[in-house]
């Protein structure tokens, strides 16, 4: 890999470049001033709104609000990496781009050499005298001579040796390392690893070919082999269709990930250029890494299958680290059986682009798909449902994504966003320890559980007898060791009951001074506005009360599922 740019060397290069030289060849400016004017090249207008400041160096676009430096303009206008950019300055400016020297091993630059070649190789064999039935087979699967060779697809012909004896010029060795012979098992002879297939090669976002993955066109397992990792190829960030997709959309602006190469060539057929495919592994970190350098919209649309699915549930858990507000994720559900492959063929461009144009927010997806089983009109189901999302939510950095998932979990879990935000800080600290274990009173200052909350009990118990008994039920619960708990199930067993005597019911305990100081504090609302608020109140004491139990044994156990489990258990004991 190249070596580190200096910084001394982006600053000297930014000096000497100007931004309308840069700007100017791409988009059709004019001058008005010191300022330049032109039509925006990064949304759709008829009036310029698009400025180029010569003074400062930058761009505004006063409709889209895209701004930056000429840097910025490359990256956006021509989708170039960081490093791609510079060199396109710098040779804007005729200098040479210096590099530190690399951290890691220099690449073996001739493995790129042999790549190429076996690829150009592929190629020529696919129009040679014994492609017949490869060709038959791309033309029943509906790809023309046109995207086969956008693509740059191929044939390994029949035969152990081809590729080892058209490239032995390259060396033997060579070719081991570059993943294209085989060494057999501790033997010195080597053979092709690609033989009777249809190759696809596999290029990196400078369009190099690294490596290729090869599918049999007759009846044969295993149906696809790929190239094995080397030094230049890397599956877990390396993605299959994105140098394609970028030479095929000018200022590209998503993807759609797929999971098959025959998925990324069949879309392109079709007229759906951003596809790409991780290469037959689980999509990752890394991967998104790569995507968000070059992409703001990344839409995964796995297969229909069981697989497919849970394809899609390991894309959030990669994801989640690098998201952010402008860095959006989305999912599209394809039908039972159907791969984008099978889809585009049937439906067309149009359905398909319809299909990603209705795709759900990774928002939505996730959190649907946590509380899929659970029943959030009871306060366990919403606990859980907040107890397992928090774990996930806490991972994604500070930003707009983070708190729509925190106001869109605090409606469905009908707490509050504050109370939301705390469990996604402190892991397994929602609130009072619960499930203790020891219930009794025995010695020591007992727990209020909620002081404000206690405080209205003790002096509007009646509040407590016309509230909703299911609630009620829940926030009496006999394995709630708190004072408020206490004075609760002591209303609940008496109805009627009013202050004085609540409080005389605990003469000569710890809580009788505690309580009758409670009963002597000012409330400031009207009876009405109390018995709403104790309701939201009560209702968050008990998610927030079953959510510390939740994480307390999910600490205790390792797993929340586990934890939700044994609650269950622990609560159909009681009621027994
Ligand atoms: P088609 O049958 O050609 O339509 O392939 P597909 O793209 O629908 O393939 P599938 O969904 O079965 O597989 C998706 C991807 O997984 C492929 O593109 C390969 O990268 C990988 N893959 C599939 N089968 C194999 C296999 O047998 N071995 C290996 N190593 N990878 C495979
Ligand atoms: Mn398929």
């Amino acid at each position: 890999m190249a070596g580190r740019i200096p910084e001394s060397f982006i600053n000297d290069l930014l000096g000497r470049v100007d931004i309308v030289d840069v700007i100017g060849p791409r988009v059709q400016l004019k001058k008005s001033g010191r300022n330049h004017k032109g039509l925006c090249p990064f949304h759709d207008e008829k009036t310029p709104s698009f400025n180029v400041n010569e003074d400062r160096q930058t761009f505004h676009c006063f409709g889209c609000e895209a701004h930056g430096t000429a840097l910025g303009f490359l990256m956006e206008y021509d989708s170039q990496t960081f490093p791609e950019a510079i060199e396109t300055l710098a040779s804007m400016v005729g200098m040479e781009v210096p590099r530190e020297a690399a951290r890691g091993p220099k690449v073996d630059t001739e493995l790129y050499d042999v790549l190429r070649a076996a690829a150009r190789e592929f190629q020529r064999w696919l129009r040679g005298g014994e492609a017949a039935a490869a060709v038959a087979y791309l033309r029943e699967r509906g790809l023309s001579g046109e995207v086969a060779r956008d693509f740059g697809i191929g044939l390994a012909p029949e035969g152990w040796d081809r590729l080892k004896t058209a490239l032995a010029s390259s060396g033997e060795q060579k070719l081991v390392d570059a993943g294209l012979l085989v060494r057999q098992e501790g033997g010195r002879r080597t053979y092709d690893r690609f033989r009777e297939r249809i190759v696809f090669p596999i290029r990196n976002t400078r369009g190099r070919v690294i490596g290729f993955g090869g599918r049999v066109y007759g009846d044969g397992q295993p149906k696809y082999i790929n190239s094995p990792e080397t030094e230049v190829f890397r599956k877990g960030q390396e993605l299959y269709g994105l140098y394609e997709a970028r030479r095929a959309q000018r200022g590209l602006q998503s993807v759609v990930v797929v999971e098959g190469y025959m998925d990324v060539v069949a879309l392109a057929q079709h007229g759906v250029t951003n596809a790409v495919a991780t290469l037959g592994t689980a999509i990752g970190q890394s991967h998104f890494e790569t995507l968000y350098r070059h992409v703001n919209l990344v839409v995964c649309c796995f297969d229909g299958d069981d697989a497919g699915r849970g394809a899609a549930w390991k894309a959030v858990d990669a994801a989640f680290p690098v998201l952010s507000e402008t860095r959006q994720l989305k999912f599209v559900f394809l039908p039972e059986g159907e791969d984008p492959d099978t889809i585009v063929r049937q439906r067309g461009r149009e359905h398909f682009e319809g299909l990603l144009d209705s795709a759900e927010p990774v928002a939505e997806y996730f959190l649907n798909r946590l509380q899929t089983g659970r029943d959030l009109s009871k306060a366990d189901g919403r606990a859980a449902l907040v107890e397992l999302a928090a774990k996930d939510i806490r991972r994604l950095p500070q930003g707009g994504l983070k708190e729509i998932l925190i106001n869109d979990l605090a409606a469905r879990s009908r707490m509050d966003a504050s109370v939301i935000a705390q469990a996604v800080r402190e892991p397994g600290e929602m609130g009072v320890e619960y499930l203790a274990g020891d219930v009794g009173r025995s010695g020591g200052r007992r727990d209020f559980g909620n002081k404000p909350l206690l405080k209205y009990v003790v002096q509007y118990p009646q509040l407590i007898d016309s509230m909703d008994a299911r609630l009620r039920a829940e926030l009496a619960d006999s394995a709630d060791p708190s004072l408020l708990a206490d004075v609760v199930r002591q209303i609940v067993e008496e109805p009627g009951m009013d202050t004085g005597t609540l409080i005389a019911s605990y003469q000569g305990q710890d809580s009788h001074t505690e309580l009758a100081a409670l009963a002597d504090e000012e409330i400031l609302l009207t009876e009405e506005a109390l018995a709403l608020d104790l309701e939201r109140e009560v209702r968050k004491y008990v998610a927030v009360r079953q959510g510390a139990a939740l994480s307390r044994r999910a600490r205790e156990s390792g797993s929340v599922e586990d934890a939700q489990r044994r609650y269950s258990d622990a609560k159909a004991q009681q009621t027994l």
